[in-house]
């Protein structure tokens, strides 16, 4: 196990050789998140499946919101918190070790939702041996774990808010029978992997109420 120094989006931070090397394209969902921050009600953002933190604190890093970031990996959840320390970001950084599935409390709500959850078929990760099997197996069909994501996103999305999920490729988004009242409005597509933007269908299809973020 090893420390490892690396740069995103301008942003001097670390990681550690036990998770997924940080992809340099996925500044592009940074920016993304970013550039919704200023469009979706007020309320803290929260991540999935954040491996070192370097999507979401990026995305954050120019706004005073609160960042719940998610990943069931202990070294995940320490090296989110080097990094939130290393950009002054730790007062507003929670960091929760766990399943996605359990540590979302049932009355929290979010103003946008970032998920970067593994999305290759189990019987494709031997393609990708220096990559942590934890990282990218996404069971038999590659959306185990996307669908999870999106489940809590159906529960803990605010009227408005807004998802970013980062999934391989389109045809994987359009395999993800979503829940209802959770729409697909945008998908953009990069060399390596997609990103699909989801919101509720309409203001009454989400479960959580305005005004009940926390
Ligand atoms: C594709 S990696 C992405 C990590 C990081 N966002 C990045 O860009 O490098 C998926 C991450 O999801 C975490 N993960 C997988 N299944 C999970 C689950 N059920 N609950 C929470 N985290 C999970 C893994 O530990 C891993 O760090």
């Amino acid at each position: 196990m090893a420390k490892v120094d690396f740069t995103f989006a301008g942003h001097d931070l670390v990681t550690d050789d036990r998770l997924l090397e940080p992809r340099a394209w996925t500044q592009k969902q940074s920016a993304w998140a970013a550039d919704l921050l200023s469009q979706v009600p007020e309320g803290p953002v929260l991540e999935l499946c954040a491996g070192a933190g370097h999507i979401g604190l990026a995305a954050l890093r120019q706004s005073e919101r609160r960042l719940v970031a998610v990943d069931r990996e202990p070294v995940a959840a320490d090296t989110i918190r080097a990094n939130a320390e290393r950009l002054g970001m730790a007062s507003r950084v929670e960091v929760r070790c766990g399943d996605l599935s359990q540590v979302v409390a049932p009355d929290e709500c979010f103003a946008l939702v970032i998920a970067d959850p593994p999305w290759v078929p189990t019987s494709g990760v031997g393609r990708f041996p220096e990559d942590p099997r934890g990282a990218i197996d996404g069971g038999a069909d590659g959306l185990t774990v996307a669908r999870q994501c999106v489940a809590v996103i159906a529960e803990h999305l605010l009227p408005w808010g807004a998802a970013l999920l980062q999934l391989g490729t389109r045809e994987q988004v359009g395999s993800l029978d979503l829940p209802a009242g959770l729409v697909v409005v945008e998908v953009r597509e990069y060399p390596r992997g997609v990103l699909a933007r989801l919101v509720p269908a309409g203001a009454d299809q989400v479960s959580c109420a305005a005004g009940s973020s926390r």
